[in-house]
């Protein structure tokens, strides 16, 4: 979608669809500078208004140069406000997909003071909420392609909407990267075919990429990645993107690391399909996130040296699959007695955490669908954040949580006790891959933890990164979520004065 802003006169814009987002709060004030425009069909909207949030009233000006218009409610509750500006930005783009507008714009309320970060919002709601993923239909019925133009209107700093739409196109754009890749057939994006989507994405904004294939992940001996990889037809990748600009403020690389398992059929421990396998196309929703991410912090041009890795394979039970029982030695030299091959998210991590280790990293942060108990702990919209006690644990915490809260992607913590490492020692090995069924995130994170020696910050994303049905501006199927985290994160990180 193009996105532009201007500052011209309400009644000269000409677009199909004017959005008018106000809470009841200013209500008042809005049909105010509104009845000025001597509008009678505006006028009589306003008669229907009252701000409520979810509420959109359409209205069809005689007096302006827009087609038509539609008030849309903002809920007052200042707790969230940029939230609920992408949520009714999103209540606007999805009138507008109704009435199959193809050019919009909205006006950033004159009330808000921070006329950046609402641009930003409001770019990002209405974006993301005209997001529809139709690459697999066969019946274009109908010629709408969808809302095309989005003009941003801020009658106050047009400076700082110019700033803030930029930004919000841009985070957008990348959200919507990683929700292609996740909708994406799981036979259109085995670990190859991933890898050259990566490197297409490389080449277009700007960020190097290599791609290792089976015989160098052998070489690096690899071998949790080797193991989930046993099973299948198609062989593994991994992956490395890197951004490192010349003004980079920090000497050692952030790394980010995402799971990249393209289908988890839970190998030979078998997952019922019900509810359970059907939705496993998203278990690379980690790399996705991971990958655009990277885009976004290439197109913002973020000052700061950022690796990425990404160890893909699909799980499987083939003739070959690891079987409950085998113990398998570690990239990083450690041992691990499998229990349950459907616990293969840590065993590929494991390895791309100690291979990020050579990068001697300031820190680390891990995006993976690593288990179904951080959904049973938190639910469909909030992912799980945890990390090791090293120097500064509680604000690196403290921070990914803000940056949950302002981006909308949020984030709430899980404790990493050592007391809870006691349920994956193993007969064995030098651990196991699964614990009871008492905090399962929590032993999924533990395991994790033996894997590195550097600040680490790991985000179970099982539950908000894929939905049965849309909410907001929350697409049905992969949501993107963690591009706008990582990027508020990042963006925050790399310019402390900002925090
Ligand atoms: N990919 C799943 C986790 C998952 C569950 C993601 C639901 C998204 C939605 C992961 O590989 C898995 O199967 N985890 C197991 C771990 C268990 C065997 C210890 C789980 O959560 O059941
Ligand atoms: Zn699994
Ligand atoms: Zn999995």
């Amino acid at each position: 979608m193009k996105v532009s802003v201007t500052t011209i006169a309400l009644k000269e814009l000409d677009v199909d669809m004017m959005v008018v987002p106000c809470s009841e709060d200013h209500r008042e004030k809005l049909a105010t500078s509104l009845k000025a425009l001597e509008d009678d069909g505006v006028n009589r909207a306003l008669e229907d208004f009252t701000g409520k949030k979810g509420e959109a009233v359409v209205a069809y000006p005689s007096e302006l140069n827009s087609r038509r218009l539609v008030l849309v409610g903002v809920d007052s509750d200042p707790e969230n406000e940029f939230e609920h500006l992408r949520d009714s930005a999103a209540r606007g783009a999805s009138t507008c997909h109704d009435l199959k507008v193809e050019t919009a714009a909205i006006v950033v309320p004159s009330y808000l003071d921070n006329a950046e970060m609402s641009a930003q919002a409001l770019v990002e709601g209405f974006v993301l909420g005209s997001y529809r993923f139709d690459r697999y239909r066969t019946n274009s019925s109908s010629s709408f392609k969808g809302t095309q133009r989005l003009v941003v209107h801020s009658s106050s700093n047009d400076k700082a909407a110019r700033k803030g739409a930029d930004r919000g196109r841009i985070v957008a754009e990348s959200v919507i990267t990683a929700r292609d890749l996740v909708n994406t057939s799981p036979d259109e994006k085995t670990p190859v075919l991933l890898a050259k989507a990566i490197e297409r994405s490389g080449e277009k904004y700007g960020y190097t990429v290599s791609v290792w294939d089976k015989a160098l992940i052998e070489d690096e001996k690899m071998g949790g990645l080797l193991a989930v990889n046993r099973g299948s037809m198609d062989p593994p990748t991994f992956s490395i993107l890197e951004w490192q600009p010349d003004n980079a403020v920090n000497s050692k690389p952030v790394v980010l690391v995402g799971k990249g398992v393209v289908f988890d059929t839970g190998g030979l421990s078998l997952k019922p399909t019900k509810d359970s396998m059907d939705a496993m196309k998203s278990d690379m929703a980690g790399a996705a996130a991971v990958i655009g991410a990277m885009e976004g912090v290439a197109r913002l041009n973020l000052p700061l040296h950022v690796v990425a890795l990404i160890p893909a394979t699909d799980n499987r039970p083939g003739e070959n699959a690891y079987v409950p029982g085998d113990v398998v030695k570690m990239h990083s030299g450690k041992t691990v007695e499998v229990l349950n091959t459907d616990a293969e998210g840590r065993m590929i991590l494991a390895d791309a955490l100690s291979y990020a280790s050579t990068y001697n990293p300031e820190l680390v942060i891990d995006l993976a669908t690593l288990t179904g108990a951080a959904v049973v702990a938190l639910g469909k919209f909030v992912g799980a954040v945890m990390t090791n006690r090293t120097d500064g644990f509680e604000s690196r915490v403290a921070d990914m949580v803000t940056a949950g809260e302002r981006s909308g992607d949020r984030v709430h913590p899980l404790p990493l006790f050592n007391k809870y490492g006691e349920d994956i020692k193993s007969n064995v090995a030098d651990i196991k891959n699964v614990g009871s069924r008492a905090a399962g995130s929590i032993t999924a994170g533990k395991f994790l933890e033996h894997f590195v020696d550097y600040p680490w910050i790991h985000l179970d994303i099982a539950g908000p990164s894929f939905l049965l049905s849309a909410d907001s501006y929350r697409s049905v199927g992969g949501t993107g979520f963690g591009v706008r985290l990582l990027l508020d994160y990042l963006r925050t990180y790399s310019n402390p004065k900002k925090k």
